[in-house]
């Protein structure tokens, strides 16, 4: 009998109701997986007058998924409040209390542009402790900055020709398949690890004129292939959804960048660190890779802002490593 997500987080989760959330969320992204499946047909593509606190302008399919996700997760009981890439402030749910609780971040849909060509998109999860309070009180924007080294989970679940969850609660990283004809998630890899040497790399190539040399440099040596410097033929591959960029990574290996730019403020870059670059840190982390933003472990970043954005550089170990020493040496 496979494994049932069921039963790994019974076997993994701290306590019964950091399960019950985990899959809460899992629960609705398999509902979610059912409407991108029906695409056209479920009217649920393209996009609405509104723009998103990045000034994005919202997909419907970004507003929608956002919405089941609040609407499900609310009920779970440790749930105390919750922050989207798709809402500018938080959402409280019920007061913190001296017994804690969670705190629940999500990209609802990450890879928008891909919604509307059938192309993988996905869904990305944070969890982090709610702060104990001895008079209850309702959750507040200050309890939400944490650093991503505080997550307890983190977690994506990626739309693409399967619908597949991956997992982390701390201690490894585990990946289910939802079985479209039972709605089950069963466990289709355990104790994943990220290949420490690699030959690819993702990146938006489109954007590097604006690129800080050490990242030019990088990708420019990449280029000269097996007769420059790092002597072996690179291959690149850019989906534009982080989720199926990080997927592959995970599945065998790469280096994933979407690094500052010149338009951008210092240490920023196009992502966001709270539902996108600290849960696929800590996922890629506990894979045995690494996650670097230009000065540190982004899991250590320093959090000012719910929607703060930041330079991301993370996958194979070792190629990450070079990264770190190349900005160390600019
Ligand atoms: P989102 O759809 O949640 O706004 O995120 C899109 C992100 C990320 O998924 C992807 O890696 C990146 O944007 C693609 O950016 P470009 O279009 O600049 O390549
Ligand atoms: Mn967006
Ligand atoms: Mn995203
Ligand atoms: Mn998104």
């Amino acid at each position: 009998m496979p494994t049932t997500l069921r039963d790994c987080l019974a076997a993994k989760a701290r306590d019964p109701s950091l399960a019950d959330l985990i899959a809460m969320v899992v629960h609705t992204s398999a509902e979610i997986s059912a409407l991108v499946r029906r695409g056209a047909l479920g009217e649920v593509f393209g996009a609405l007058e509104s723009q998103n606190v990045q000034g994005e302008v919202q997909k419907k399919l970004d507003v929608i998924s956002n919405d089941m996700l609040l609407e499900s997760c609310g009920a779970s009981p440790a749930l105390m409040a919750m922050a989207s890439e798709e809402m500018d402030d938080i959402h409280p749910v019920r007061d913190l209390t001296p017994e804690g609780g969670y705190l629940l971040l999500f990209d609802p849909l990450d890879g928008s542009s891909n919604i509307d060509v059938n192309v993988s998109i996905g869904t990305i999860f944070s969890i982090l402790p709610a702060p104990r309070a001895d008079t209850p009180r309702p959750a507040v924007l200050a309890d939400f900055l944490q650093k991503g080294r505080a997550q307890v989970a983190a977690g994506y679940v990626v739309y693409g020709p399967q619908t597949t969850l991956v997992l982390t609660l701390g201690d490894g990283v585990d990946a289910f398949t939802l079985d479209p004809e039972t709605g089950d998630w069963l466990q289709t890899g355990s104790g994943v690890t990220i290949p420490v040497e690699t030959k690819e790399y993702a990146i938006n190539a489109s954007n590097l004129r604006h690129w800080a040399p050490a990242v030019r440099g990088y990708i420019e040596t990449c280029l000269e292939g097996e007769t420059g410097p790092r002597g072996k033929n690179f291959n690149m591959r850019w989906i534009a959804s982080m989720v199926a960029d990080v997927h592959r990574i995970m599945m065998r290996g790469g280096v994933f960048l979407y690094p500052w730019d010149a338009r951008e403020p210092d240490r920023a870059g196009k992502l966001r660190l709270m539902y996108e670059a600290n849960p696929m840190s800590m996922l890629v982390e506990q894979a045995g890779g690494a996650a670097f933003d230009g000065h540190g472990p982004i899991l250590d970043a320093e959090v000012n802002d719910l929607h703060q954005r930041i330079s991301v550089m993370l996958g194979s170990r070792a190629e990450v490593e070079h990264l770190e020493r190349l900005h160390r040496d600019a």
